[in-house]
């Protein structure tokens, strides 16, 4: 239980005190303070013992006195939650989204030097000595990626998988509850791609990367796909079509992308247990990867691989013969990715088998080993409910980065995203400030409004 009276940052404060409690029973009774006498004084109660901080007034516009009374009301709360239970959270007082974004704006407005963005985020946001080395070597391997707001991505969505995984926090339908609509869903479709391109044409933007996510976009069979890409004819830097589940994965569904220029593909194993494969209603083998990355070396494509670390059921040695069997295998990009549990899931009331101090050590081996073998990590963000209060971090080998993964995850580049659920994003890199345009989630709806959503992305794109 949190009570505050800085109403105006009630939510994130909550925030902090469910990542602290996460994998306890229950709040203390918690009330937050601030005061602005002289200086800015944040007074935390945890159960009737007070404790008191102290910082320098904020000064600077009213948007950064704003953003400094934040943090620091964070800080305070974190302070006193660390001291009373004797915890420390990996990302600290951090309970954004983009750790990598917070402190290359911190370099950017001048605040800090870029040497010391490491020891900025230990000191500001108490982020380990660890995570801050770690999202330091992202932003350093992120350099170079060039910014220009006549750059775009475009993105198509395929929210359709061939079944729903159990853990899964993505918007998408099994195959058999859409077939029905997946002939209108791909002329819906095709009549935003064109409608895109056009406005592509008249505001004279560049296209610099594709990507056709989901879902599973190979949930298509080798005709559809090959209608849909004959429509994606730009020429980019990168094209990438996520097939996801190594079971939807065929030659002729390779032919056909190789015909229309995909340059990479994603095979996600998530890991390399059957037994885990077959808990979480993933209806796949590792031998499947194998196969289907192997077809897909054959082809020359550039491979991503997904693994899931805190899966139900899984103990350290499961997760290292994963990360091992992923070395042998050498993809282009690996993303560790910690499990997510959100509110309604059926894993929601699980706790990770190895608990959460091991699991925190296992995502550490885990980016050290892939780091020892080569690779470099390139893009970090988090999300909610993440299990231990971790991270998701994206790697590469031989300066092979995914610049798609840095544009949408990172949030440096606008994306024309078409589709049911697709969300396109503006990025006004000067104003330093991004507009986000979001199409209807589901297939119906999509369909009956595409007019709609291609106005609305005309909109979006209007004065550029
Ligand atoms: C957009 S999803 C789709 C990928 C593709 N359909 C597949 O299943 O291989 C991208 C990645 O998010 C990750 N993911 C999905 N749900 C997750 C969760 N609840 N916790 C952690 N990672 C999750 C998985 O690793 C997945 O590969
Ligand atoms: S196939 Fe991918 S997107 Fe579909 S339910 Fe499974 S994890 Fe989610």
């Amino acid at each position: 239980m949190l009570k505050t009276n800085a109403k105006e940052f009630e939510k994130e404060l909550i925030d902090l005190c469910e990542a602290f409690f996460d994998d306890q029973d229950g709040m203390p009774e918690i009330y937050h303070e601030q005061m602005i006498a002289g200086n800015l004084f944040n007074i935390i109660t945890i159960d009737g013992e007070a404790q008191e901080f102290e910082y320098p007034m904020p000064t600077g516009s009213e948007l950064k006195q704003k953003s400094l009374r934040k943090r620091y009301a964070l800080l305070s709360l974190y302070k006193a939650l660390s001291k009373k239970f004797a915890k420390t959270l990996p990302w600290g007082s951090f309970t954004g989204i983009r750790p990598t974004a917070l402190a290359r704006e911190a370099v950017e407005s001048g605040e800090i030097k870029e040497y010391a963005v490491s020891e900025f985020l230990q000191r500001e946001f108490m982020i380990s000595q660890e995570k801050a080395s770690l999202a330091n070597k992202v932003i350093k391997n992120q350099k170079g990626i060039i910014k220009n707001d006549h750059l775009v991505d475009f993105y198509v969505n395929i929210p359709v998988c061939p079944t729903r995984c159990a853990y899964c926090s993505f918007i998408s339908s099994e195959i058999k509850a859409v077939k029905n609509l997946m002939p209108d869903y791909l002329q819906a479709l095709i009549k935003e791609i064109r409608a895109m391109k056009k406005l592509i044409f008249d505001k004279a933007l560049i296209v610099r990367n594709i990507y056709v996510g989901g879902g599973t976009p190979t949930v298509l069979d080798a005709q559809e796909l090959d209608m849909l890409l004959s429509e994606l004819s730009f020429r980019v830097n990168e094209f990438t079509v996520e097939c996801g589940r190594p079971d939807t994965i065929t030659r002729e569904k390779l032919d056909v992308l190789e015909k229309h220029g995909v340059s990479r593909i994603c095979i996600n194993p998530q890991t390399f247990s059957n037994a885990t494969l077959k808990r979480i209603g993933r209806q796949h083998t590792s031998m499947q990867t194998f196969e289907a990355y192997s077809l897909a070396l054959e082809k020359g494509f550039k491979v991503n691989m997904d693994v899931i670390i805190g899966l139900p059921g899984e103990k350290s040695a499961t997760i290292k013969k994963t990360i091992s069997t992923l070395l042998e295998l050498y993809p282009n990009n690996i993303t560790l990715h910690t499990l997510c549990v959100k509110n309604g899931s059926v894993f929601k009331d699980e706790k990770p088998e190895l608990g959460f101090k091991n699991l925190s050590k296992i995502l550490t081996f885990a980016e050290n080993q892939l780091m020892e073998s080569g690779y470099k990590p390139y893009y970090l963000y988090r999300q909610k409910h993440q299990l231990g209060g971790l991270e998701n971090v994206g790697f590469y080998r031989d300066d092979d980065i995914c610049q798609f993964n840095i544009d949408s995850m990172e949030e440096t580049s606008s994306i024309i995203a078409v589709g049911a659920n697709a969300i396109s994003k503006r990025v006004f890199s000067v104003e330093k400030r991004i507009e986000r345009q979001p199409n209807v989630k589901f297939l119906p709806e999509y369909i009956q409004r595409i007019d709609e959503m291609i106005e609305r992305k005309q909109k979006l794109f209007n004065n550029v």
